[in-house]
């Protein structure tokens, strides 16, 4: 039977350490929806058109990948979608016990709902969406961080929020 997993999350922006759990998922499972929070707690930097833009160019390689938007419980999402597990990357330590929580409460609402956890690769161990963002505004590098052909926009657009 097919597989369809989701590697859900706020994407603001998108890094290579999602982009190394979104191909790794794509190797193992059949179907892989990468799903985009509308409404978070987080305040986006980036809209969610632009943040859904940045996943469909960095994915379109991947032809088992499919970038949707969506809003309110994950796990009524995967219900309707038809979903068999969250796959989510796990960095150092401190991700566990937030993620261990997650995975509960998920599997509490929609039993048939698996959480699959990916071992961050060593070199996105430390990464996150909101160290990027700070390192750009600081007119740090952040090649070694984002997929490179979305690194200008990325650039571009922090130092614009910057300036204005
Ligand atoms: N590589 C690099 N960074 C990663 C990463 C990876 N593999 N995995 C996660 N991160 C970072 C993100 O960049 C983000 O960084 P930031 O806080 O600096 O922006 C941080 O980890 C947290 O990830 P994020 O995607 O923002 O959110 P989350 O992991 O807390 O969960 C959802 C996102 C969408 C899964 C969760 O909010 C959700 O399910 N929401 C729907 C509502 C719901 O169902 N609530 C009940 C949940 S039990």
């Amino acid at each position: 039977m097919k597989k369809t997993v989701i590697c859900p999350g706020s994407f603001d922006p998108v890094t290579l350490g999602h982009l190394d759990i979104i191909k790794r998922s794509a190797n193992m499972f059949d179907h892989v929806i990468v799903g985009v929070l509308v409404n978070s707690s987080k305040t986006p930097c980036f809209s969610i058109d632009e943040r859904i833009g940045f996943l469909k160019e960095v994915t379109q390689d991947i032809p088992n990948v499919e970038v949707v938007s969506f809003d309110g419980l994950l796990a009524q999402y995967c219900k309707e979608r038809n979903v068999d597990a969250i796959v989510k990357g796990l960095r150092a330590v401190s991700d566990f016990e937030y993620e261990f929580q997650m995975a509960i409460t998920n599997k509490k609402l929609n039993p048939q709902l698996e959480t699959i956890f990916l071992m961050a690769n060593s070199e996105s161990m430390y990464l996150s969406s909101s160290m990027v963002r700070e390192v750009a505004s600081m007119g740090g590098d952040i090649s070694n961080f984002v997929p490179k052909c979305i690194h200008d926009r990325i650039v571009n657009r922090i130092s614009n929020l910057r300036n204005h």
